[in-house]
């Protein structure tokens, strides 16, 4: 056995010297039993880089050296040791270049003040401050405000992350396009961390190394948005000490490890309200009787993003009042819950048209057979389904899963008011 500490005939107490540093490399490489083809392909290199490496031309906070010291096991103190060698060391050829030092920040504007959210926003910021901390994963029904909740709290942990916040809209449910590919994600952050083009690699696994590599001695936020599903979102987590994840996804999400997983609820009535009110302009509902404010929201399930969409509507008629905004949600909500691009329609169609066939089946049936607001039980959505109760009992959980359905009780089911809207809809097309 070798010891931690690394004492290389020849190498050690040189330092300053690319060759010192090579040596250096090469007795490692010979400690791990390596050849030098074994080591390039165990740290996704080329084998000219280490050869080339070794025999001097090497940067300390180049790539492929972070690369081969992760592929080498090398300690802390045996990576310092590396850099001070390399330190002073004639520049790299231009096909070897170090990660310049770029400090990325691409959270997109945040809303100046959540409605609610307060209990919300003190559980990620807490979960943030544990060591180690866990990665958060927000989940919810379309439109209940996960983007809005990761990108406001990311705003006020940034000054905590001197290296930068990465933000990825991965796509998980946006209509005419499939979710985004890990591996393209990875090369877009590796990119805004510094590494030039040509130097990330091509494979999935090489560059999740090489993306790992590049964070573990930085303190950086990473922010994954609307993910699909795990197997997306595993690559992306890096695992220096120094980064936090949030991730949103409409799904929840297991599997990912150590993982404080938050489901986002509807808003609570007032606050609801008060957001109808901020969006559609205080002089529009102040003279409106409480309760017919407190009727807009109950309409809109209190989903922020149908209160947005309500009060975007009211604003933009001058010659209406509350009461006519309440005439129009009595009827088709789905329809009158339509402003500009925010659609509620569209944002639950992109749930739907993810769910396999099974389960789209359920979800229509189950929505045209349930009355508004009754819950059911896997035995009465077995007779409603055609199926055994175990099997419906995993229909349920799996709508459960993709925010498709609440829990009204252990065991118990029921749709959110648009979303079993949604489901009748999508039973008279089917
Ligand atoms: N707490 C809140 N206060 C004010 N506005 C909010 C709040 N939550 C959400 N919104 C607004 O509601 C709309 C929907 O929110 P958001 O896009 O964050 O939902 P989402 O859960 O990320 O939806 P999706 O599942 O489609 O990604 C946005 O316009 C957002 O600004
Ligand atoms: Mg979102």
């Amino acid at each position: 056995m070798y010891s931690a500490r690394c004492t290389l005939p020849g190498a050690a107490g040189e330092t300053g010297d690319g060759h010192a540093a090579g040596a250096l490399l090469r007795g490692w490489r010979k400690r791990a039993l390596l050849t030098q083809e074994q080591l390039a392909e165990k740290a996704g290199l080329n084998v000219r880089t280490v050869r080339r490496l070794e025999s001097g031309g090497l940067q300390p906070r180049s790539r492929s050296v972070l690369l081969i010291a992760q592929a080498l096991g090398l300690c802390g103190e045996e990576r310092e040791q590396l850099a001070a060698a390399a330190r002073g060391a004639p520049a790299a050829p231009a096909d070897e270049p170090a990660v310049s030092p770029i400090v990325p920040r691409q959270l997109p504007a945040g809303l100046a003040a959540l409605a609610g959210r307060e209990h919300e926003l003190t559980i990620v910021e807490n979960a943030h401050r544990a060591e180690p901390a866990p990665v958060v994963a927000i989940d919810g029904m379309a439109g209940t405000g996960k983007t809005a909740l990761a990108v406001h709290v990311a705003h006020r942990l940034a000054p905590g992350f001197p290296d930068g916040q990465l933000y990825v809209d991965l796509r998980g449910h946006t209509p005419g396009t499939a979710p985004v590919e890990p591996a393209e994600a990875l090369a877009r952050m590796a990119r805004a961390l510094g590494v030039p083009r040509a130097d990330v690699p091509d494979q999935l696994d090489d560059r999740a190394a090489l993306y790992r590599s590049v964070l573990a001695r930085r303190r950086v936020l990473v922010v994954l948005d609307d993910a699909a599903d795990e197997d997306q979102i595993q690559p992306l987590l890096p695992a220096g000490p120094g980064c936090r994840v949030i991730v949103t996804s409409r799904r929840r999400l297991g599997g990912l490890g150590d993982v404080r997983a938050l489901s986002l609820d509807v808003l609570p009535p007032a606050a609801a309200v008060a957001l109808f009110a901020e969006v559609a302009g205080r002089e529009r509902v102040a003279g409106a009787p409480r309760g017919e404010l407190h009727e807009v929201v109950a309409r809109c399930g209190a989903l922020p993003l149908a209160v947005r969409i309500a009060a975007e509507r009211l604003r933009a008629r001058p010659t209406w009042r509350v009461r006519d905004l309440l005439d129009r949600l009595a009827g088709d909500r789905l329809a009158a819950l339509k402003a500009g691009r925010h659609d509620v329609a569209a944002a639950l169609d992109r749930s739907y048209d993810r769910l396999p066939a099974d389960l789209r089946r359920a979800y229509r049936l189950l929505g045209a057979r349930t009355g508004a607001g009754a819950n059911v039980d896997p035995r009465t959505a077995a007779t409603l389904l055609g199926t055994s109760a175990p099997h419906a009992e995993r229909l349920l959980e799996r709508l459960l899963d993709a925010h498709l359905l609440r829990e009204a009780a252990p065991g118990r089911y029921l749709f959110h008011d648009l979303v079993r809207d949604h489901a009748c809809r999508a039973s008279r097309v089917a």
